[in-house]
C-alpha cells in the first residue's frame, strides 16, 4: 500500500462541502501537511447573488482556519493546488459542465462527498436536495469520471438506539424499528418514491400564486412532513432520516468503489487549524451556550455518553480512509467516534460544565453567584421535570413583567421618579422570558440525544485502518480519540471556542 503522501501526490480529489465546518479543516490539512498534493478540485455553487468564485475567495481562503494557511504557503502555491469546480450536488452530475467533466476523466482519484445539510427538521425538500440527491448525483459523477467516492454520513444514521452500535449492521433495508435482519418492511426507493410524491403534492395544494418563493405555511408543511415521516420509521429527526437514505441508495450501487464514514457529533478542533477553532453552532453549541449561561438543571442520562469528535480528529480520520480507499483497502463503513474507546458521560459533563461556569462566575464578581442558581451545584432531572420547572418560571418571569408594567405605568400617571426603572426592569423579565423558552425549546430538541437514547458507536475499523498506516502517516494523520483529555477539551477547546467564533462571531 502506498502512504499517505505518496497516494495524495497521485490521486487528484473534488471535494464537494469545501465551505462548511468540516471541509475547509479537511482541506486545510490537506495543504498543510501534504505539500506534494496533486491537487483539489472544490466543488461550489453560487448562493445569494455570490458567484462560486466570490465564495470561494471569502468563504474559504479568508476564513479563519484558511487565511493563516493561504498567507503562510502563498496565494501562488494555493492557486496551483486548488482548483474551483462549479457546481450544485443536488443537481444531475452535480451540475458540473460536461467540458469539465471530461478534463477530469482520468486524472481524478476521489470524490470525496462533504456536501450536506446538517439542519435537524428543515422542509423536507431542501433535505432530501442535499442528503438524497446529493448522494445520487455524487456517485453518478465518480462513476462518470471513473473516481471512487468517499461520502460523509453520519452515525446517528441509527435513529433511536440504546447501546452498541456496529459497524457492520447491513444498509440497505435498514430503519430504526426494524422487527431484526429479514425484516423487509422498508425499502429506500420506495421511500424515496413516497416522500417525492408528497412533496409534489404539498406544492400543488399550496397558493404560490406562480411566485418562486415558499410561503411560510409551505415550509412549515414540508418542515412537518419530514419530521413526521422520520419518526414513523424511528428516526430522530428529518437530517437522520435523509442521511439514511443517502447512504441506502449508495449502498445498493454495485458498481461504485466508495466507502462511507459516519462521523459522531463533530466539535471544536483540538489542535488544528488552532485549539477550539469551531463553526456553525448547529449541534452542540446551543448546549454549551446554555451551560456558559450557568444551567443548573439537566435532562440527561448520567450513563449516556456524549458522542462528540473534534473536528481535526474527523478530518484525520476522512484523509486516513480516502488514502484506504485509493488503495484499494477500504472497509465499507467507518465510524467516527470516540465514546468506544474514551467516553466522558452526561453526568460526568454537565458537572465539568457547571463547575467551569461558576469558576468564571467567581473570577468575574467575587461571588459564587449564578443566573437562576445557587452554589449547591448542578441536578440531573427528568424531562418532565424540567419542563416542569420551566412553566414555573416562565409563570413567575410573566408576573414580574406585569408587576414592573403596572409599576412604570402608575409612575407614569402620578409623575414619581421610576419610570425608567421599570420599563428597564420589565423590558429584561421579557428578555429573561424569552431566552427560558428559548432554553426549554433546545432541551426538547436535543432529548433524544442526551435522554431518550444512548449511542455507543464501534470504531473498529478506525482503529484497523490507524493500525495499517505507516508510522510516517500515524504522525501525518493522527488518529487518537483515546487520548482526549475530555475536562481540557471541553473546557478550553469546545467551550471558549464557541464563545469566541459562535457566541461572538463578527465581534472581533
Ligand atoms: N457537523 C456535524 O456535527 C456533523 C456530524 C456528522 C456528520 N456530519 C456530516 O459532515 C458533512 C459536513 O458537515 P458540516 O458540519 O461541515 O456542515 P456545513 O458547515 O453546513 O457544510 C455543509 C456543506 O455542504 C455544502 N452543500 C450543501 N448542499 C449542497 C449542494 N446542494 N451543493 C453543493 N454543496 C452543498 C454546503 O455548501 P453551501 O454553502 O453552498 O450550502 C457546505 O459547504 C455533512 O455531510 C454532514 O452531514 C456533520
Amino acid at each position: 500500500m502506498l502512504t499517505a503522501r505518496e497516494t495524495f501526490r497521485r490521486h487528484e480529489i473534488l471535494l464537494a462541502g469545501a465551505n462548511g465546518f468540516l471541509g475547509k479543516v479537511i482541506l486545510g490539512m490537506l495543504l498543510d501537511r501534504f505539500p506534494e498534493l496533486r491537487r483539489v478540485h472544490i466543488l461550489m455553487r453560487g448562493k445569494r447573488r455570490a458567484t462560486p468564485q466570490e465564495r470561494f475567495e471569502k468563504e474559504v481562503l479568508r476564513s479563519p482556519p484558511l487565511a493563516p494557511l493561504v498567507e503562510k504557503l502563498g496565494l501562488e502555491h494555493i492557486r496551483e493546488k486548488v482548483n474551483l469546480v462549479t457546481g450544485d450536488v443536488g443537481q444531475p452530475d452535480c451540475g458540473v459542465p460536461s467540458q469539465t467533466l471530461d478534463d477530469l476523466t482520468g486524472n481524478l482519484g476521489l470524490v470525496l462527498n462533504c456536501a450536506g445539510l446538517v439542519e435537524f427538521f428543515p422542509p423536507v425538500d431542501e433535505s432530501f436536495l442535499s442528503n438524497v440527491d446529493g448522494v445520487e448525483n455524487a456517485a453518478g459523477l465518480a462513476r462518470r469520471i471513473g473516481a471512487k467516492l468517499a461520502h460523509v454520513s453520519t452515525c446517528f444514521v441509527c435513529g433511536e438506539s440504546d447501546g452498541f452500535i456496529e459497524e457492520s449492521e447491513p444498509i440497505v433495508g435498514f430503519y430504526p424499528r426494524r422487527k431484526g435482519r429479514h425484516d423487509r418492511g422498508f425499502h429506500h426507493d420506495r421511500e424515496i418514491r413516497y416522500m417525492r410524491e408528497r412533496i409534489r403534492e404539498a406544492y400543488a395544494s399550496s397558493h404560490t400564486n406562480g411566485s418562486r418563493k415558499r410561503s411560510r405555511e409551505l415550509s412549515q408543511k414540508l418542515s412537518d412532513l419530514g419530521s413526521q415521516r422520520a419518526a414513523q420509521w424511528g428516526w430522530t429527526n428529518t437530517y437522520t432520516y435523509t442521511k439514511s437514505l443517502g447512504e441506502q441508495l449508495l449502498a445498493a450501487q454495485d458498481d461504485l468503489d466508495f466507502t462511507i464514514v459516519r462521523p459522531a457529533i463533530v466539535e471544536a478542533a483540538l489542535e488544528f487549524p488552532f485549539p477550539g477553532w469551531v463553526e456553525g453552532g448547529r449541534t452542540a453549541a446551543p448546549l454549551v451556550i446554555m451551560a456558559i449561561n450557568g444551567l443548573r438543571h439537566w435532562a440527561v442520562r448520567e450513563d449516556a455518553p456524549m458522542e462528540v469528535v473534534p473536528v481535526d480528529q474527523v478530518a484525520t480520520a476522512i484523509l486516513i480512509v480516502a488514502t484506504l480507499l485509493l488503495n484499494g483497502r477500504a472497509e465499507k463503513v467507518y465510524h467516527v467516534s470516540t465514546a468506544d474507546a474514551n467516553p466522558i458521560y452526561f453526568g460526568e459533563l454537565v458537572k465539568v460544565l457547571y463547575k467551569e461556569c461558576r469558576r468564571r462566575a467567581q473570577n468575574a464578581n467575587g461571588l459564587a453567584r449564578l443566573p437562576f442558581g445557587g452554589p449547591q451545584g448542578v441536578r440531573v432531572l427528568t424531562p418532565e421535570e424540567v419542563m416542569e420547572r420551566g412553566r414555573r418560571q416562565q409563570k413567575n418571569l410573566t408576573r414580574l413583567q406585569h408587576f414592573a408594567a403596572a409599576l412604570r405605568r402608575m409612575a407614569q400617571r402620578t409623575g414619581l421618579p421610576g419610570e425608567q426603572t421599570f420599563r428597564g426592569l420589565a423590558a429584561s423579565f421579557r428578555s429573561a422570558s424569552l431566552k427560558a423558552a428559548v432554553r426549554d425549546q433546545a432541551l426538547e430538541l436535543y432529548r433524544p440525544f442526551m435522554y431518550d437514547n444512548r449511542f455507543i458507536f464501534e470504531a473498529e475499523n478506525m482503529r484497523s485502518a490507524r493500525a495499517s498506516l505507516t508510522e510516517e502517516d500515524r504522525r501525518l494523520l493522527p488518529w487518537s480519540p483515546e487520548t482526549i483529555d475530555w475536562e481540557d477539551y471541553w473546557v478550553n477547546k469546545e467551550l471558549a471556542g464557541v464563545e469566541r467564533w459562535i457566541q461572538n462571531e463578527g465581534k472581533g
